[in-house]
């Protein structure tokens, strides 16, 4: 339900945070989402709250595997998808099933900084691979893998996030993106490819996803309810080889427990059949297009000039970029003194680097305490 309100233009008092990637409270389907559960228990009576099939209810499978099909082309085979707890419960799970500690995984830099915590929790040790205005570089990923491979070291998987990529909001280039695949269809390496943005573009539809360049072949892609419905649902999918699948599927977790947050998913299907997908995120597209303008146009007034950014043509965040004598991390006591956060660029890799960046997000605030914001960090800039 969209709240309609009187803008709330922030006191001095007020602190302004720039830092969650979260989807503003106003934007959720609240309405919609109490209709859908209310339909899910009347029609499916307690069946609805006992344990469900450990792939996912197979009406949600269904209409993921026709969205898809629609949106890209492709349809997935139904063994090659299941339904997950969110993209944080997929990596936790495959981190579980697929490495031991110890192993190696290769991630871009800067990358989702939450997800190198899940890679930690698995005693993984992180390799970085730096990205350029193109995304991964991609040209470095064959001789990293190659020379830790000789060094005896076991590579797991490369995460990824190329589409709307978090923290930097850029695109992986579409040649880049066929000769990742092509690479790792060579030499075997698994790819984890994180697409939690995928659906929230602004300006044009964004570039095939890794996995539809080779459908079950050597990537493994990451889907969430999370941006586009609401977080705490805690729901997302799966696409993989019908192996790899299987491998999660035979988990202890799920053979003890059964599918993943069952009742959420059933009524996640009610919703998706009853109050419609597309418009929901057309609303979505519309309200956060508007606000990432809001924000660019905020910087471009009132940043100093050697300060940088690039127009992100989708997800949630924009990756500024100072000139070099800054430290945001050591910025950061001084800026919420101000009254505004940010998160600071260290925190997206996995060793050295970022010290000169942050990150901003554009999901959460209102024109007005965008605004606000912005002029808070550009005074604290010019100190
Ligand atoms: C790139 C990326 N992956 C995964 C997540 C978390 O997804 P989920 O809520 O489905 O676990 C986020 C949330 O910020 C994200 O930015």
């Amino acid at each position: 339900m969209m709240q309609h309100s009187t803008p709330h233009v922030p006191t001095a008092a007020d602190m302004i945070e720039f830092s969650p990637g979260h989807p503003d409270p106003a934007l959720l389907p609240v309405a919609g989402m109490g209709r859908a559960a209310m339909e899910t228990v009347q029609q499916a009576g307690p069946l609805a709250l006992m344990y469900g099939a450990e792939r996912g209810p197979a009406a949600l499978l269904d209409q993921l595997r026709t969205h898809i099909g629609q949106q890209e082309g492709t349809m997935p085979p139904g063994d090659c998808m299941m339904i997950t707890g969110g993209i944080s419960q997929a990596l936790d799970m495959l981190c579980a099933r697929l490495t031991r500690r110890g192993d190696i995984v290769l991630v871009e830099s800067p990358t989702y900084h939450l997800a190198l915590h899940i890679f930690r929790d698995y005693g993984l040790t992180l390799a970085p691979i730096p990205v350029d205005d193109q995304g991964l570089r991609v040209d470095m990923v064959e001789n990293v893998y190659k020379t830790l491979q000789l060094q005896g070291q076991q590579v797991r998987f490369l995460y990824t996030i190329p589409t709307f990529n978090n923290p930097t909001g850029m695109n992986l280039a579409p040649e880049r993106r066929s000769d990742l695949v092509a690479l790792a269809q060579r030499t075997g390496l698994l790819i984890i490819e994180d697409d939690a943005y995928r659906e929230l573009w602004y300006d044009a539809p964004p570039p095939p996803s890794l996995w539809q360049l080779a459908p079950v072949g050597p990537v493994i892609r990451l889907g969430s309810f999370t941006k586009v419905l609401a977080p705490g649902l805690r729901l997302g999918w799966m696409l993989a080889t019908p192996a790899i699948v299987q491998r999660c599927l035979n988990s202890g977790l799920l053979n003890s427990g059964g599918g993943i947050n069952h009742f959420t998913a059933q009524v996640v299907s009610t919703f998706l059949a009853q109050e419609g997908f597309d418009a929901h995120l057309t609303m979505l597209r519309d309200a956060y297009h508007r606000r990432r303008d809001i924000l660019l146009a905020a910087l471009a007034r009132y940043l100093p000039n050697d300060c940088t950014w690039r127009t992100p043509m989708g997800g949630f965040f924009v990756w500024i970029r100072l000139p070099t004598h800054y430290d945001t991390a050591r910025l950061l006591p001084t800026s919420h003194a101000a009254g505004v956060g940010f998160v600071p660029g260290h925190c997206f890799y996995s060793g050295s680097g970022g010290e000169r960046y942050l990150r901003l997000s554009f999901s959460l605030l209102t024109p007005e305490v965008m605004e606000e914001g912005v002029r808070r960090l550009s005074n604290v800039l010019l100190r």
